[in-house]
Order: structure tokens, then C-alpha cells, then sequence
């Protein structure tokens, strides 16, 4: 199902959270000179325009992105790269944030569907050095595992229109971990109030992952009405503790 456009919810709370995440895992991996393959399954259009039709209809960036404090964090970096490059309106989705933070010895490979948000990603990172396909995110990850180089960060970021995907993300993530264990894997969910979210989690307890969630009032958009914002990171990177508080 390829309904979803990532547009209206850019830059909200839950962006934050995601994005101040993985710009603090990737500061603490990008720490060493050793180059590390970065990876996206659902990485959407790459940049969004906060004044644009999509974003002014729910706000929900006000929350978000216009709240958000901490100058010194290295989500700035993106913040800061995004608007400099595409205007002031400019929000830096995922694929973004690991540009402005990766370095040229890495590796940098995403997965959208979607023909309009993969257009519009292309054009985005056009003259980076960035592998962008158009296919089924766990499947081209899954193909593509293990990449060189073999240290890395995987984001999983799916949009959770059908219940199953639960399932599907859960077990994407086993196989994954397995076929590139070297890869540290972080996994994005939203709390609703059916709270389908922990059979994601119950699903990879056994791999001990780091659980990190925020919780926020209910903002309407995504279905049900989200309450908060979870992240589940597989064989975190040391240091993800305290980037995470
Ligand atoms: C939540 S959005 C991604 C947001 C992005 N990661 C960010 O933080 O800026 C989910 C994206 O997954 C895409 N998508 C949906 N099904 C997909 C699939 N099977 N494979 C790859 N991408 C898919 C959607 O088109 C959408 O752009």
C-alpha cells in the first residue's frame, strides 16, 4: 500500500525524536576514520518543504521542529546543511540528516517505492554520491546484505498502514541482523492505542535491543492518533545510551 505521504507528518514530533536519534548514533559511528555503509528501507522524498500544502494542512511541525532546542546537537548539522542548500522552509527528512553527517568514505544506499517520493528523493540528492532504488524496501536491504563495508547503521522506517506490518518489520529485522550482524539496526514505530507496537518489540526482545521512547500529546494525522514515538536499536553502538537520553 502506498498511500502514505510522509509530507504532512515532516518535522513533527515524531521526526525529532527519529531524526535526533539517528544523528546521534551516526555522530558516535562516523567517530573513528573507519567507513561505514549507511542504509535506508523506506527513505521517502529526502527533503521537505515545511511551507509547503502538505505541511501547512495538519501543523504538525510546530510541535516539532519548531520547538526543538539543543543548537549544539549534531542534528543541527542537517538543519543547518538543509536550509543552506533548499531555503529556510526546508526540513531534512532522514536521508538528509545522514548526508550531512556521513563522509566521503562511506557508503550511503536507500529504498523508496513510491515513484513520486522516489523522483522527488532523486532530485533531492542529486550530485551526492548516493545509491537510490526504487523496490520494496526489506527486500532490496535483505538483497543487498552484507554491503562493504560491513560496519554500519541501518534505519527502518516504515509507515505502519497495515497491521501486519508489525509482523513483517519484526521479522525483516531477525533475518537482517542475521545476514549482516555487523550492522546496527534501528527501528522506528509510533504508540498508538492499540499498542501493536510491542509485538515488534517482543519480536526482536531476544536480541536485546535498546528501547527508547517519547511520549506526546495526541496531534490527529495517522490513525487513532499517535501518543508517542518509539525506537528499538539493534546491536547499538556504544554510547547510544547517552545519545538516546
Ligand atoms: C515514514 S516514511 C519515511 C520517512 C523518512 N524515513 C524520514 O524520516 O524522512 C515511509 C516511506 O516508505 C515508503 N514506502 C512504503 N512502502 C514501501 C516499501 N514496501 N518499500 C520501500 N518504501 C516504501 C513510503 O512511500 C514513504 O515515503
Amino acid at each position: 500500500m502506498l498511500s502514505y505521504q510522509h509530507g504532512y507528518h515532516a518535522g513533527g514530533p515524531a521526526d525529532i525524536h527519529k531524526h535526533f536519534a539517528l544523528a546521534g548514533v551516526l555522530s558516535l559511528l562516523t567517530r573513528k576514520p573507519r567507513p561505514i555503509t549507511y542504509m535506508e528501507s523506506h527513505a521517502g522524498r529526502g527533503v521537505y518543504n515545511l511551507g509547503g500544502e502538505q505541511a501547512r494542512k495538519t501543523g504538525e511541525w510546530k510541535a516539532g521542529i519548531g520547538k526543538a532546542e539543543r543548537r549544539d546537537h549534531p542534528f543541527w548539522t542537517a538543519i543547518d546543511a538543509t536550509r543552506a542548500r533548499y531555503g529556510a522552509t526546508a526540513y531534512p527528512g532522514s536521508p538528509a540528516v545522514a548526508r550531512a553527517l556521513l563522509r566521503p568514505q562511506d557508503r550511503m544506499v536507500l529504498m523508496e517505492l513510491h515513484p513520486t517520493e522516489n523522483a522527488e528523493l532523486r532530485e533531492a540528492m542529486a550530485g551526492e554520491v548516493v545509491e537510490i532504488h526504487k523496490r520494496d524496501g526489506c527486500e532490496g536491504l535483505l538483497a543487498l546484505s552484507p554491503p562493504d563495508p560491513r560496519r554500519g547503521l541501518v534505519l527502518i522506517d516504515p509507515s505502519y498502514e497495515r497491521k501486519d506490518d508489525y509482523d513483517e518489520i519484526g521479522d525483516f529485522a531477525v533475518k537482517l541482523a542475521q545476514k549482516w550482524p555487523q550492522a546496527a539496526i534501528m527501528i522506528w514505530y509510533p504508540i498508538l492505542k492499540a499498542a501493536r507496537h510491542e509485538r515488534l518489540a517482543r519480536a526482536l526482545s531476544s536480541a536485546s535491543p535498546l528501547r527508547h521512547e517519547v511520549r506526546f500529546p495526541p496531534h490527529g494525522g495517522r490513525e487513532g492518533g499517535m501518543t508517542g514515538s518509539g525506537l528499538l536499536i539493534l546491536n547499538a553502538p556504544f554510547g547510544s545510551e547517552k545519545v538516546m537520553a
